[in-house]
């Protein structure tokens, strides 16, 4: 059975503007399956339709055809009520420009995808405050983003996108507004993620970002491909300093 992948896609199309002289075939049926604690990633010229397979993984947007179940749940089955109560629970989204509210603390950021559930306002903040102590950044709470370097900006969202704390993380060029050694902190703390059973799907046009997944697909003119393993095993080095 199919119980134990946490995204399925089968045939999965996309076609904007059907019919019309803007016809885009954007994806050609793309079957995916990905397993909980798996870290993945997506690679593939611009134009190819990664972030259009992301907005269907994500249930921001819907199929021309073809399947998905998220976690078990055929999306197509749900009305758009049900598909964002879909999102909220089973879906953590990060951005490559973080997408913080300027005006918030840390805190209040980590805090805001809770103020659509029915929790407490207090219970809302301890859960951020733990949040924020898992991404490592306890001691900055009341920082607001512009206090805040690039690395730690990016911490708050990884933050903000787990306080629901969804099964699925996924992440959109994530590392690429940060220099190679925060990259590199990021990727760390996607990989931890990966060992506490979350499953990351990373977006990157970068080779030496994908390479710290587990597997990689590369996009092209809408259909999706894996890489083969067996590429050269990289020494376990730290970055340089
Ligand atoms: N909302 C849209 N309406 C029409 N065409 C779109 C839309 N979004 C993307 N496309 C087209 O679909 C194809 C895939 O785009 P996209 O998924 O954004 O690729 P990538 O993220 O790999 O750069 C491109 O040809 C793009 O122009
Ligand atoms: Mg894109």
């Amino acid at each position: 059975m199919t119980e134990s992948a946490v995204i399925q896609t089968r045939a999965l199309g996309k076609v904007y503007s059907p019919g019309s002289e803007a016809e885009v075939v954007a994806l050609a049926g793309v079957d995916m399956r990905i397993e909980r604690g798996e870290f993945v990633a997506i690679m593939g010229p611009s134009g190819s339709g990664k972030s259009t397979l992301m907005n269907m993984l994500g249930c921001l947007d819907t199929p021309s055809s073809g399947s998905y179940h998220c976690d078990g749940i055929d999306v197509a089955m749900l009305d758009a009520e049900q598909r964002a109560v879909l999102r909220r629970d089973k879906i953590g989204f990060v951005f490559q420009g973080f997408n913080l509210l300027p005006r918030m603390s840390a805190l209040e950021n980590v805090a805001m995808p809770m103020a659509y559930t029915s929790a407490p306002r207090g219970e809302r903040l301890r859960r951020a405050h733990e949040a924020l102590a898992a991404v490592g950044l306890s001691t900055r709470e009341g920082h607001r983003p512009s206090e805040l370097s690039g690395g730690q900006q990016q911490r708050v969202a990884i933050a903000r996108a787990l306080i629901n704390r969804p099964p699925i993380l996924l992440a959109d060029e994530p590392t690429g507004a940060l220099d190679s050694v925060t990259g590199e902190e990021i990727l760390a703390l996607f990989k931890r993620l990966r060992d506490e059973d979350h499953t990351v799907v990373l977006i990157t046009h970068d080779p030496e970002v994908a390479r710290h997944a587990d597997r990689i697909f590369l996009m092209r003119d809408g259909e999706l491909h894996e890489q083969a393993v067996g590429g050269p095993a990289h020494p376990a080095a730290e970055p340089v300093r």
